[in-house]
């Protein structure tokens, strides 16, 4: 791909690269995304019934098993040269924030360092009264476990709809987007508040801003630099092209 040189320079020369990250950068570890219509996971079931406390309250046992098949996918799931890519990256680069949408852990396991997990993380389980992470439970076939501190259901812990945010991590992200010279919004629909502020705060702070998508989405068309494509393709690419080659 032929990238802007002023793209290239603005990558070269920032002092700050903030990048988020949804769903689209995991499609290529065969990870389905939320909302393309045919593939992904919001067509075979509706989210507001899994991925919600009140869906929780209703059937607990559906909504833990949804969690436990999508573990299990993300199990078997390698991180893809996306991934990869965003970690030569953050070598490169003398300050970068990566904010991700994805619970699946894969920039983690790529080897990504400064991660901000802004929806959790699926294989984290936390007790549903108390909020504590739990490790271990007692396997007594119940779906779900319970805590074995206070006997309450054990939940994945992730941002559920109607939920708020980890704080920290949301502050975080909130000063990097504000405090960047190049922002990346990779593989997000840009629709889900409050990550999909993110790159519009960037904009209107002055950083140039970066859409790596297929697809056109809310915030194309404000941005100085749009690469249609997958990621796994493109990234690798810009990370040679900015920095050389081998990354
Ligand atoms: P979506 O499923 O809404 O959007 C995925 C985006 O990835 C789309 O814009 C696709 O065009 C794009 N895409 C697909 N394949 C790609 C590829 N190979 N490379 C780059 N982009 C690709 O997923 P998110 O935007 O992550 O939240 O969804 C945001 C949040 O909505 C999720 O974190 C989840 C969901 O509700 C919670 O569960 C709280």
């Amino acid at each position: 791909m032929d990238f802007s040189p002023a793209m290239i320079t603005a990558l070269r020369q920032a002092s700050h690269i903030a990048v988020l990250t949804g769903a689209g950068i995991s499609a290529e570890s065969q990870i389905p995304t939320f909302r393309e219509s045919h593939t992904g996971l919001y067509a075979k079931y509706n989210p507001q019934e899994l991925a919600s406390p009140e869906g929780f309250r209703k059937d607990p046992k559906l909504v833990w098993e949804w969690y436990a098949w999508r573990r299990s996918m993300v199990t078997k799931a390698e991180p893809n040269p996306g991934h990869k890519a965003l970690v030569d990256m953050e070598k490169h680069a003398k300050n970068f924030t990566l904010i991700t949408q994805n619970v699946d852990g894969l920039h983690i396991r790529a080897g990504s360092k400064n991660v901000l997990e802004l929806h959790g993380n699926l294989m984290k389980t936390r007790c549903s009264q108390e909020n504590t992470l739990v490790t271990e439970w007692e396997d007594d076939k119940t779906i779900p476990p319970k805590c074995p501190t206070c006997g309450a259901f054990l939940r994945p812990d992730v941002v559920w709809f109607g939920e708020k945010l980890p704080t920290i991590p949301l502050q975080k992200a909130t000063l990097a987007a504000t405090s960047c010279q190049v922002f990346l919004s990779i593989g997000t629909s840009t629709i889900v508040e409050p990550a999909a502020s993110l790159p519009f705060l960037a904009l209107h702070q002055g950083a140039d801003v970066i859409e790596v998508n297929p697809e056109p989405t809310p915030l194309s068309k404000q941005v100085a630099f749009t690469l249609r494509g997958a990621a796994g393709i493109i990234l690798p690419e810009l990370v040679q092209a900015a920095w050389g080659l081998g990354g």
